[in-house]
């Protein structure tokens, strides 16, 4: 029984032998990420015991001066992925500007864009959140982080991955070779593989996860495509809906059970809301490994460039049909 367990470390030391390319630069990153994964989760996991949820700046019930949690988890990924040596700049949704690593030592190969916690409005009525995260080697040489080292397409990407800290706290991430699933277990303090080689099922539920509450808000096409899915003709299936508001949790659903995730643009606001870099670029990196696609609803998400560090796109991600089904329908508008 035991026989069958295996570490996130063991799994990412066997990557790195299997594959002589690999350097051990890149495996400190994913150590860093591994541990800071743990550290946010005990956190969140304590979050309504603690008085951590008050405003920065109150005091709680020990008169400690609180922090918000996704200012805690910001600072708990620059503190330790700062000393991993790996890296020479870092992205986060949490930052205006980048964050340059190490002042004095010499530059790491590599550079990394986050979003320390997502879902942060369900932080307070314990409903699931996440950490996403996306790696890129540095493109220019020398000291200096370059505008074309941050803003590079998720086509570039070397890895990527995302912790969903719900039920269980799972990290799910990719490295370019399929995507592979770990669940925390909280007796060893270890994420242990629980899904190798995820694959998006297709078909697989029909699920749409979308917030119907913007429907007046968007094109036509847009609004076609959703009364498509509420209202499927007598020989298509039908669908149900889910949509909890973290996308890291509507996301893992959907990459587990099939379905289609949508944060599109609105007549007014044609980005959307979701950043490229730290929120989609990451998960359409997982999407397509796990066999599934990733759209702004006409371009493939990873094929954009970014136009700055916090850059939004309208985002459809899941089954390859559900997906193309969606491009269809904004074709028109
Ligand atoms: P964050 O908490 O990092 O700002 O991201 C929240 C995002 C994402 O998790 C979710 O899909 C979306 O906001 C929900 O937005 P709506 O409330 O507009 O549906
Ligand atoms: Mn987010
Ligand atoms: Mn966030």
């Amino acid at each position: 029984m035991t026989g069958s367990i295996v570490t996130v470390e063991h799994f990412i030391a066997e990557q790195e032998r299997e594959y002589p390319e690999a350097t051990g630069a890149f495996t400190d990153i994913l150590l860093q990420i591994n541990l800071a994964a743990k550290v946010i989760s005990a956190a969140v996991n304590r979050a309504g015991l603690i008085d951590i949820l008050g405003v920065i700046g109150s005091t709680n019930v020990h008169d400690e001066e609180v922090q918000k949690l996704d200012d805690y988890a910001n600072d708990v990924l620059l503190n330790l992925l700062r000393r991993c040596g790996s890296l020479s700049g870092m992205v986060s949704e949490e930052e205006e500007g980048f964050v340059h690593v190490p002042e004095s030592r010499d530059p790491g190969p590599y550079i990394i864009a986050f979003d320390p916690l997502d879902g942060s409005s369900n932080i307070d009525v314990n409903i699931s959140v996440g950490t996403i995260f996306s790696v890129y080697r540095k493109r220019s040489d020398g000291t200096r982080v370059r505008r074309r080292d941050l803003l590079q397409p998720g086509s570039e990407q070397v890895a990527a991955g995302y912790v969903l800290y719900g039920s269980s706290t799972m990290l799910v991430f990719t490295t370019g070779r399929g995507v592979h699933g770990f669940t925390l277990d909280p007796g060893i303090g270890e994420f242990l593989l629980s899904y190798r080689n995820l694959r998006i099922p297709s078909p697989g539920k029909n699920i749409y996860s979308i917030n119907e509450a913007y429907f007046d808000k968007w094109t036509p096409g847009q609004q076609r495509l959703v009364e498509r899915l509420r209202q499927p003709p007598p020989d298509a299936p039908s669908f149900s809906a889910r949509y909890v508001g973290s996308m890291v949790a509507d996301f893992h659903r959907t990459l587990l059970r099939g379905g289609i995730f949508m944060y599109p643009g609105t007549v007014a606001k044609p980005e959307g809301k979701l950043r490229l870099l730290y929120e989609v670029a990451p998960m359409a990196m997982i999407c397509e490994q796990a066999g599934g696609l990733a759209t702004d609803g006409r371009r493939r998400i990873l094929d954009i460039e970014p136009e700055g560090l916090h850059h939004r796109v309208p985002t459809f991600l899941g089954a390859p049909d559900l997906v193309e089904m969606a491009g269809r329908y904004l074709a028109d508008d």
